[in-house]
């Protein structure tokens, strides 16, 4: 079973998504890890709750960025983690870690990139005013929300949109897309030849 880790900023409701669909079979992968960088985040307690171990590991505890994901590195490489999953980490990945997981890295983001990329995505959308907007998930390059897209999936902006419903709209195919595509991504048989190759 390929492990991997999640790394996460705030609510969790994807990392929590990603989990029970371990639990239940949709997704065959191990998540050994949830990295999280914003220590009293609800996602640590979701862990707790999934019987998930965290790594809660707060950047300015450390003289510089490479000096934080060489420690993060060090964790990932000690539990063979294959795949590095963010789900609402809001940071940029540096050079470390993208050097030591080419590749593998993917990152869902909360509209049709290269549209509204970086923060507050929702809110840019309906300051925008365009009719439709969506989710993709990508792989991670040094650029913000700017590497290969995997999977998206267009959501309409209906007359009357508040942030909210927007927001539960988002989330709600974000939390069955996001398992669905880690899945083909681990285990499936067309992605895996491709899968093999971005490792190699
Ligand atoms: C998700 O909507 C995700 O797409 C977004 O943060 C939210 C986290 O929600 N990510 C980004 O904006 C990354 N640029 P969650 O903590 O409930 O999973």
């Amino acid at each position: 079973m390929k492990k991997i880790a999640v790394f996460a900023s705030g609510s969790g409701s994807n990392f929590q998504a990603i989990g029970v669909a371990v639990q239940s079979g949709i997704l065959n992968a191990e998540i050994c890890l949830l990295v999280c960088d914003k220590p009293g985040a609800f996602v640590v307690d979701r862990a707790e709750m999934l019987g998930i171990s965290s790594l809660v590991i707060n950047p300015k505890w450390f003289r510089s960025k490479e000096a934080y994901e060489t420690k993060i590195l060090q964790k990932l490489t000690s539990l063979d983690v294959e795949l590095v999953v963010l789900a609402g980490y809001m940071r940029l990945i540096g050079s470390t870690l993208l050097k030591a997981f080419e590749g593998r890295i993917v990152n869902i983001h909360p509209s049709l990139l290269p549209a509204f990329p970086g923060k507050d995505a929702i809110g840019q959308a309906l300051a925008a005013g365009v009719e439709r907007t969506g989710v993709t998930i990508h792989y991670v390059d040094e650029g913000m929300d700017t590497g290969p897209v995997i999977a998206s999936s267009a959501v309409a902006i209906d007359v009357g949109e508040t942030r909210e419903s927007l927001h539960k709209k988002i989330q709600q195919i974000e939390h069955s897309l996001y398992p669905e595509v880690l899945e083909q991504l681990l285990n499936g048989k067309e992605e895996a030849v491709q899968w093999e190759k971005s490792v190699h």
